[in-house]
């Protein structure tokens, strides 16, 4: 089980995040797509990403602006990611975060709307950030790369295509998906607090590919093994839709010690940090632990 000490950093970025997010948003008053953007964005979730960003950016001791600034704009992104992929066109989820999904709450158009507005107020909160120039357009063309078509759009893309291929992907097709569609994501949040304090994100880096792969691997158990009730989603899509998984090339007990492998792994690349890791350290054993 994580530790207590984790959970309390966990619940803490949370709130953090949540308090900028409520401010940097546009207000219900704005009308329907102000209103739809904080139902997505506030609506709950586990804030990993951001937790990610904060505790990263206090390794380095970025100012707490900046960092929650930075954990806002990937909470808005990866909203965006979670919108448009529930929609009927693509994964057709009717629950997300224990709420109807967006679409179902207002209808299509506003759901693809609402996550354009959220993707591009993720660059918004970047630009107009209290921090150098220099280091704004690091964090800006970054996340572009990361959340585009050569990042988590990527992965999106191959994912949907996977569904109707003749053959099942191999592990080396389902890492490379994974690790752009999921993987890229968790990256640029980890990855941020080392561009904020211009220092080299390389352990980072090196830390959130195997955290992004165990964390995959885990929603693939969960798939499986998962309550939908504690998922706040629905779960054995995969299983139903024969979808090649880490499950499906591994085995249950492949997958799991495979996800053990990988949190040793990203744990080791965090030895320059020294004691100042240890949130990060926790967080790699919660990814394969969660149960939400
Ligand atoms: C769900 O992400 C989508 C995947 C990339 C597997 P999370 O499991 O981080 O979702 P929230 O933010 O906690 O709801
Ligand atoms: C969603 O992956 C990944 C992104 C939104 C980038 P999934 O489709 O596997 O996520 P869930 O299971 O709906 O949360
Ligand atoms: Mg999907
Ligand atoms: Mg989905
Ligand atoms: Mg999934």
């Amino acid at each position: 089980m994580p530790d207590a000490h984790f959970q309390h950093a966990l619940s803490q970025a949370a709130s953090r995040v949540e308090t900028s997010l409520k401010t940097l948003l546009p207000a219900e008053s704005e009308g329907r797509i102000a209103q739809a953007m904080r139902y997505a964005a506030l609506s709950g979730g586990k804030r990993l990403r951001a937790f990610l960003v904060l505790e990263s950016a206090a390794m380095f001791d970025v100012p707490a602006a900046q960092a929650n600034a930075t954990a806002a704009a990937i909470e808005c992104l990866h909203a965006y990611s979670l919108v448009h992929d529930d929609l009927p066109a693509m994964d057709n989820d009717d629950l997300r975060r224990g709420q109807p999904t967006l679409h179902i709450k207002w209808d299509d158009a506003t759901a693809v709307l609402a996550g354009d507005a959220l993707q591009t107020v993720a660059f918004e909160i970047l630009a107009g950030m209290d921090a150098g120039a220099d280091i704004r357009l690091a964090l800006i063309s970054s996340l572009a790369i990361a959340s585009g078509g050569r990042g988590m759009v990527q992965g999106q893309d191959m994912d949907v295509a996977a569904e109707t291929a003749a053959v099942p992907l191999d592990l080396t097709a389902i890492t490379r998906l994974q690790t752009l569609k999921t993987g890229a994501l968790i990256r640029w949040s980890a990855a941020a607090g080392a561009l904020l304090a211009n220092q080299d994100p390389a352990p980072l880096h090196a830390y959130a590919n195997a955290l992004g792969l165990a964390f995959q691997i885990r929603d693939d158990i969960l798939d499986i093994e998962g309550d939908a009730e504690t998922a706040g989603k629905r779960l054995r899509k995969d299983t139903e839709a024969g979808k090649a998984t880490f499950v499906s090339l591994l085995g249950l007990e492949g997958a799991k010690s495979r996800a053990v492998e990988l949190v040793a792994q990203a744990n080791a690349s965090l030895a320059p940090y020294g004691d100042r890791a240890e949130n990060l350290r926790s967080a790699a054993q919660y990814t394969i632990t969660r149960a939400t």
